[in-house]
């Protein structure tokens, strides 16, 4: 399949709305949305699992650095269902792990895993062979700068830390977990932090990406203003 048309990249950090405005205009369009962080929180999951060990997050980084390249990726089967128009559920050796991936414990180690090339290929492996049969909606950091630089439909969605940590909130507290303000801000901007800064496949705005500020901006206004620049991709 040809990524120019098959695949709507979108990427942005964590809580620009990136995954709901995918969800509905994959539900619109009457194709997949795929959720690459998802990939990234399994893979963290199954490095975890393995690591077994315990101690500080700096311990479990420094495992991981130094293991990196002896680790058994090829035995780590991590299965994406595209689910019905939610959210894509995740398997890992047959294991439904679509809640366990979202816990912060695991949150808070993606990246010591998201700063390496050998599991970014891995991830990104995952990714490329999905897209071969299916057209996909995906949301990420870095869909429109390295999976697929090729795509005509690249768009880079923003919003002040505010407004993301307010919306993390309000998700957690409809999902009813438990969530604390100063923490929900100060986790979103580490992780801003490392995903901007990381040497390899920061989250950046690929140069041919449409941007869109979603601060003051409705969902459905989001949506609307992508699918209005899909279709005049097309003509
Ligand atoms: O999208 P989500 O917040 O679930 O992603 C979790 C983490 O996975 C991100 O903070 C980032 O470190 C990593 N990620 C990535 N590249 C992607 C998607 C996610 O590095 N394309």
């Amino acid at each position: 399949m040809n990524h120019m048309d098959s695949v709507i990249a979108i990427d942005g950090p964590a809580g620009s709305g990136k995954s709901t405005v995918a969800r509905e205009i994959a539900k619109i369009l009457g194709i997949h949305y795929l959720d690459s962080g998802a990939f990234y929180r399994t893979l963290t999951l199954a490095v975890f699992k393995y690591y077994k060990a315990s101690g500080s997050e700096q311990v479990f980084a420094d495992w991981v650095a130094e293991k990196q390249n002896i680790l058994p990726l090829d035995q780590w089967l991590i299965r994406l269902d595209f689910g019905h128009g939610d959210e894509n559920k995740l398997f890992l050796n047959s294991e439904d792990v679509t809640n366990q991936i979202r816990t912060p414990e695991i949150t808070e180690k993606i990246k010591y895993i998201a700063d390496k090339q050998i599991f970014r290929d891995f991830v990104n492996e995952r990714i490329r062979v999905l897209a071969r049969d299916n057209k996909l909606v995906m949301d990420g950091r870095d869909i429109g700068t390295e999976v697929f630089p090729n795509s005509r439909n690249k768009f880079f969605l923003t919003a002040s830390p505010e407004v993301r940590a307010k919306r993390r909130m309000d998700e957690l507290i409809s999902k009813k977990i438990p969530a604390d303000w100063e923490e929900v801000y100060s986790e979103m901007v580490k992780r801003d932090d490392s995903d901007r800064n990381r040497k390899i496949a920061p989250l950046l705005a690929a140069k041919d990406a449409i941007l869109i500020d979603t601060d003051s901006l409705s969902i459905k206004l989001v949506i609307e203003t992508i699918l209005s620049r899909i279709l005049e991709s097309k003509s």
